[in-house]
């Protein structure tokens, strides 16, 4: 047992948890922090950052494969070492943890290695037990839970982690090999951006997905684009899928689907169809991690694993007790964790109290999502659909890469951007874009959005030339028909 009280103890350190630890130590809060694999959780070790790191390598392969040549640059045969792609991949990621571990005892914080779980005390005073390489009983004021998700398992798709994998499987640091064929059940984010990296890396690609289109929140037109792009390449995407079963052959894997309009009680008689690979990648989700953390005991509801929070101060049933990111079953995207940390962390230090920070309540409103296949989309506030739905009248505005002077020089020509108005506000209701740089083009339109700017205010802001930047001032611009670089008449 630790004679520190800490302030606060985080348990996780994942994108939610670590950020959430390094805020609190710069309120001067004495800080714990649990983790029982490496620093940086799902997004740093199996998530964001290996899949970025695997897709600069199929996105450099695709402009040497498909522009160098029309850019005047000849190139003799090229070739994908896939084991040393890996390996730069694994020198990226341990890396970044490295200097997580830095920041962290930079800040002072004590980093525990092990499984953490809440063992007693209360508010003010909670007893945390910590299970692994260090065996010690912590206690701190407030407690942050950020233990984050896990890929999702369905009994009948025997996932093995040999030939039936997780992103997991394929992100291990030794997961050196290109399936020739690969099948993917599920063509979510994580689906579609395997898809992509592995198709350029050579692989034979076939998904199976259940709705009746891939990455299906995101806008119509953006579906529309990256389905199109995706046949280009010889991406088969099966939709209306209902996968019954996976196994795995011995030298390879097969899956059993039936049309996902079945109902459930036909599905024996029903027509089956089967596909086979030499590897299965299943991601059709994320299940939240709650199980080590005694939440029944301590009297933290969970619902389904996912532990249910105060959505204005993201506290617990327990009081003293918050929980952030992934495993509060909100949208499970890091910087969300991150966001939610800073949240948690005001909520708690401005209950201890003594320290400079008010309490805060989330806003979501304003959220930022980005998917890395080639081309790039990134999305952000309400698709058009969603905006009639709630009754607005809207104005929309679109501008494709094909028209701008920069995307023309740099050989970026597939795309577009749009931005959905509200006609009577002139306020920004959401923006979708497909194509070069668009997860940092969104970045914009979100900073506008969060500071109620309206398309006025993009279009009258000096971009400037010649910059992929300026696809949102052209796009803002075309919302009420006044792109320069766009054909036709102003409507
Ligand atoms: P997802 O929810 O994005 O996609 C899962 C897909 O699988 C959906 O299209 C769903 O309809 C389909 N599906 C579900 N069950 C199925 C079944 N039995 N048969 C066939 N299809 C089925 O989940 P995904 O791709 O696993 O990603 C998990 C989380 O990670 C997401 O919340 C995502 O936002 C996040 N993520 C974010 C990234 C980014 O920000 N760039 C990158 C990768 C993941």
């Amino acid at each position: 047992m630790s004679d520190e009280v800490f302030d606060i103890c985080v348990i996780g350190a994942g994108p939610g948890g670590y950020h959430a630890a390094i805020r609190a130590a710069q309120y001067g809060a004495k800080v714990a922090l649990i983790e029982k694999d490496r620093v940086g959780g799902t997004c740093l070790n199996r998530g964001c950052i290996p899949t970025k790191a695997l897709y600069a390598s199929a996105k450099l392969l695709e402009e040497i494969e498909e522009k160098a040549s029309s850019l005047g640059i000849e190139v003799g045969n090229i070739k994908a070492d896939f084991a040393k792609v890996v390996e730069r991949k694994n020198k990226v990621v341990q890396e970044l943890v490295s200097g997580i571990e830095a920041l962290l005892k930079q800040h002072r914080i004590s980093l525990f290695n092990g499984i953490g779980s809440l063992v007693g005390g209360q508010d003010m005073n909670f007893k945390i037990k910590v299970e692994g390489k260090d065996n010690v009983e912590i206690t701190a004021k407030k407690v942050i839970i950020a233990t984050g998700s896990k890929p999702a398992m369905i009994p009948a798709f025997n996932i093995d982690h040999e030939r039936i994998l997780t992103s997991d499987d394929i992100l291990d640091p030794n997961f050196k090999i290109v399936p020739k064929k690969l099948l993917i059940i599920g063509a979510g984010v994580i689906g579609c951006e395997f898809a992509n990296i592995f198709r350029r890396m050579g692989a034979e690609i076939e998904m199976l997905e259940y709705l009746p289109t891939p990455i299906a929140t995101e806008e119509r037109l953006v579906i529309r684009e990256l389905t199109k792009k995706f046949e280009s390449l010889g991406i088969k995407i099966h939709v209306n899928q209902n996968v019954l079963k996976v196994e795995n052959t011995g030298n390879g894997v097969k899956a059993i689907t039936c049309s996902a309009s079945v109902p459930r009680d036909q599905i024996d008689s029903a027509e089956k169809t089967e596909f086979t690979a030499d590897y299965c990648l299943v991601s059709i989700g994320r299940a939240r991690v709650s199980e080590d953390l005694n939440c029944e005991a301590m009297g933290i509801k969970t619902e389904r694993g996912q532990i249910v929070v105060d959505k204005k101060t993201l506290e617990t049933d327990c009081k003293g007790v918050y929980a952030i990111g992934d495993v509060t079953g909100g949208i499970m995207l890091a910087h969300v964790a991150s966001y939610e940390g800073d949240i948690a962390v005001a909520n708690a230090l401005a209950a201890i109290g003594g320290f400079d920070v008010e309490p805060q309540e989330p806003d979501y409103s304003v959220v930022p999502a980005t998917i890395f296949t080639s081309p790039e989309i990134g999305s952000v506030g309400l698709r058009e659909k969603q905006a009639k739905e709630k009754g607005h009248k809207i104005l929309t505005g679109r501008f494709g890469y094909a028209a701008l002077g920069k995307a023309k020089c740099m050989g970026e020509e597939e795309g577009f951007m749009m931005i959905i108005a509200d006609a009577e506000s002139d306020k920004i209701l959401g923006a979708s874009c497909i194509g070069a740089e668009a997860p940092e083009l969104i970045a914009e339109v979100a900073l506008a959005m969060k500071n109620g700017l309206k398309v006025h205010d993009i279009a009258h802001t000096i971009h400037s030339h010649p910059t992929i930047s300026e696809m949102v001032l052209e796009t803002a611009e075309d919302v009420h028909g006044m792109a320069i670089h766009k054909k036709g008449r102003r409507r």
